[in-house]
């Protein structure tokens, strides 16, 4: 089978009351278009068309996109119809026999449903193959009107009162808006659809009825799974889908060995990897991006944005944006783990502390209070409570780098101003501020020496 997917990314998107297009509102971490290109990608499509407004909104997301994505201008957003006839000029210079249409908003279609409806398509030589569903409640959803012998004979509009009668609007059958079309007969079809429906729009289910009178078949492939069918139209419609998809993304991972102690609470974006006998605690969030290995245990509250967890980590109720954490390291409760921070094996950062760009050696151990930024702690290193790097001088605005060697030991309350080094196994007396370097096996000491008074608390006021 040849076969090209056009994905319908165009048009207004008004019932979402935004200023961000429907098509690139997240749902687990991706743009919303983002899954119909991923669908049509595992179905195993030749090419992929993303019909969009000429506002230039999908441009970094087409750039970022594989090469057989490519995008194609809907000028004005006049329909499905409209968009339809934007697209196949994109696929002019391909041996392409079925197009298939998939709605941008509609993130719950895959690459077995695409494939089968491809696959049902052809073995018929069908015109055109629509997928429907049965739906609890249909509303908003073009409906299936068949005749006595359950043929297709059209679809209805329903989302704009005036286009269905009482009778239709009783159907429980939608339109899933995923379409086959025989290529060769598509774009002359297209042509003869006009606007006179409520809405003053080319509606695309209208083609099949345009494919039947000039005598071709018209296919309907109903879903397995109905939830494969639900747009995401709205807000609510949007909560809803995403609902469905975390469970499944969580299911999947369960079936894998992952351990959820309460997957209700927890969100696991797409495209995150979770390894055998992982256990995830209560509300938790691994964002898109996030690596977790082997044996790990992602605690309470613990959110994980674009971070790499390696195997046997512990993280208990912190925050890791950017992060890598080596194997067998702990983390928390109450770290924040920013951009560029990078732990190595066995290394332990513990309560409220914050690491920002800077490696921690291996076994190294920032436990207590502590802001880490911009610095290299070598392996064995242990940095006193309240431990602090000062790595920006407000005057120059420039950041500078701490370098602490192996075997390190800072007591309580260290400054170190950077740029600095301390050489390995060298110390720092308990509140000193550094401000200059110190030798292999030294110790610093750098605070003003303490002074009694004596009998202060009997003299006169
Ligand atoms: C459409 C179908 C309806 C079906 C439903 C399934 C039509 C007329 N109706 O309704 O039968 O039950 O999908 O979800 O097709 N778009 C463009 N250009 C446009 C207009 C829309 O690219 O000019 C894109 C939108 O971005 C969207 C998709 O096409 O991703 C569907 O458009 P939408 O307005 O959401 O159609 P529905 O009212 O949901
Ligand atoms: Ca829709």
């Amino acid at each position: 089978m040849s076969f090209a997917v056009l994905v319908l990314a165009a048009g207004k998107g008004t019932r979402m009351r935004s200023r961000t297009p429907k098509v690139l509102h997240e749902l687990a971490g991706r743009p919303l278009v983002g899954w119909p290109i991923a669908a049509a990608h595992d179905a195993g499509a030749d090419r992929v068309v993303v019909v969009h407004s000429p506002d230039g909104a999908l441009d970094a997301l087409l750039a970022a996109a594989p090469p057989t994505v490519t995008g194609a201008i809907q000028a004005q957003a006049d329909g499905t119809a409209g968009a339809v006839l934007s697209g196949l000029p994109a696929l002019d210079d391909a041996e392409i026999r079925t197009v298939v249409v998939v709605p941008g908003d509609a993130p719950l279609v895959d690459g077995q449903t695409i494939r089968d409806l491809v696959e049902r398509h052809e073995a018929r030589s069908a015109a055109a193959t629509v997928l429907g569903a049965e739906l609890a409640d249909p509303s908003g959803y073009g409906r299936l009107v068949r005749d006595e012998q359950g043929d297709l004979l059209r679809i209805v509009e329903t989302k704009a009162p005036g286009d269905a009668t009482e009778d239709e609007l009783a159907i429980r059958e939608v339109n899933a808006g995923v379409y086959a079309f025989d290529a060769a007969r598509l774009q002359a079809a297209l042509e003869q659809i006009g606007t006179d429906n409520a809405q003053g729009e080319r509606y695309l289910p209208d083609v099949l009825a345009v494919l039947r009178a000039a005598g071709g078949a018209i296919g309907a492939v109903t879903a397995a799974d109905p939830d494969v069918v639900l747009g995401v139209n709205d807000r609510w419609q949007l909560a809803q889908v995403g609902a469905i998809t975390r469970a499944r993304l969580l299911r999947a991972h369960a079936e894998a060995g992952v351990t959820f102690l309460d997957p209700s609470s927890v969100l696991v974006d797409a495209d995150v990897q979770i390894g055998q006998d992982t256990v995830i605690e209560p509300g938790v969030q691994l964002r898109a991006g996030t690596l977790v290995g082997r044996d790990c245990l992602i605690g309470q509250g613990t959110v994980a944005i674009g971070s790499d967890i390696a195997d046997g980590a512990t993280i208990r109720s912190s925050t890791l944006d950017g992060a890598r954490v080596g194997e067998g390291a702990s983390v928390g409760p109450y770290a924040y783990l920013r951009p560029g921070a990078q732990l190595h094996a066995a290394a332990k950062v513990g309560t409220f502390v914050e690491i920002k760009n800077s490696l921690i050696g291996e076994g190294s151990k920032v436990p207590h209070l502590s802001y880490i930024g911009d610095a290299d702690v070598g392996p064995g290193s242990n940095l006193g409570a309240a431990t602090i790097t000062a790595n920006y001088n407000a005057k120059t605005k420039v950041k500078s780098r701490t370098v602490l060697g192996a075997n390190v030991r800072t007591s309580v309350d260290t400054t170190l101003v950077a740029p600095v080094m301390l050489g390995d196994r060298a110390y720092t007396a308990a509140g000193s501020v550094v401000t200059e370097d110190v030798p292999e096996g030294g110790l610093a000491v750098a605070r003003a020496r303490q002074r009694n008074i004596d009998g202060y608390a009997d003299r006169g006021a």
